[in-house]
């Protein structure tokens, strides 16, 4: 592990830089949005992921304004929602999410969930096509330094493979304890894809934070349950995407470069059952 902090950069296939660790704004409340930013640039945090369906992108924009950091010093992800899946559409979304959130560029513009085929039957691969094909001619006009998608399994990047003239470069799923996707993140990785884990400490009401194991191994490094979470995400080559509003806890999820798991705590982690989160399939979704 080289990683000296939480903004040590990872280099996409594209050669663009993303610092290793980012700040998630999934259910962070849009009346304190634009304050929590401002926070998480303030503690050092230079990497913001938000998303349209998250609506708080407006306060996201409006707590990079008021931290005072240059724009060209951070790196934001947002992402494309699932009702503005298609070409044109897309095309529109991406400009609205510009718009809300006061830039004039993205560093990374995702698809939220791949459309899929209990919603929509064979139409499914056509539909992702069109949005990514959407996502390829933002990119080459430069509105966005790099594309990605979200929630797509290696079966559904495959098939958009079929089609796509960009590789996607960043693919953002779920990942913590007792979720661990191990196998899909392998593959990714192979396909040259830079795995980014959503809800990294399990999410609102998930048991990550409070499981035995983790308290054990929180303990022998000094560290908090969070702190291991994290940790264990990043020594997989994985970006996690921690969400807090509260400043203390902020600092402390930056706080991961000064202590390093064993191999057997790697995998006592990976040993974990099912601890709660979203984990849902996003075969079977039908949002
Ligand atoms: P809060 O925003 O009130 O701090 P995830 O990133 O997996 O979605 O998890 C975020 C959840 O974990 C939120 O409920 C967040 O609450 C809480 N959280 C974030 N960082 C920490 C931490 N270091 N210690 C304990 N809870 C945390």
């Amino acid at each position: 592990m080289t990683l000296t902090n939480v903004n040590s950069p990872l280099t996409l296939t594209n050669g663009v830089e993303i610092p290793c660790v980012g700040y998630g704004t999934f259910r962070t409340d849009p009346a304190v949005t634009a304050q929590a930013v401002q926070d998480a640039i303030g503690a050092g945090f230079r990497h913001i992921d938000t998303a349209m369906v998250y609506e708080n992108e407006t306060g996201v924009g409006q707590g990079i304004k008021s931290s005072g950091v240059p724009r060209e010093e951070l790196f934001v992800t947002s992402k494309l929602w699932n009702t503005d899946r298609g070409y044109e559409a897309t095309k529109a979304a991406f400009q609205a999410s510009l718009d809300r959130l006061g830039l004039d560029y993205l560093d990374l513009y995702l698809i939220h969930w791949p459309a899929n085929e209990k919603q929509f039957g064979p139409d499914a691969a056509k539909i992702n096509a069109e949005t990514w094909r959407a996502m390829e001619e933002l990119y080459a006009a430069g509105k966005i330094r790099a594309i990605g998608l979200s929630n797509f399994m290696p079966h559904h990047v495959k098939q958009l493979l079929e089609t796509a003239k960009v590789k996607p470069m960043v693919d953002q799923i779920e990942v913590h304890p007792g979720w661990t996707h191990a196998a899909e993140i392998k593959e990714l990785q192979a396909m040259g894809i830079l795995v980014e884990a959503w809800g990294p400490l399990g999410g609102q009401g998930a048991k990550v934070l409070v499981n035995p194991t983790m308290q054990k191994i929180a303990q022998a490094h000094g560290k908090t349950t969070a702190q291991v979470s994290l940790r264990w995400i990043i020594q997989q080559g994985v970006l996690p995407l921690p969400k807090s509003i509260h400043v203390d806890r902020i600092k402390q999820n930056m706080d991961l470069f000064d202590f390093e798991l064993s191999a057997d705590e790697m995998k006592e982690i990976a040993a974990l059952p099912n601890l709660g989160g979203q984990c849902k399939d996003p075969d079977e979704v039908d949002f």
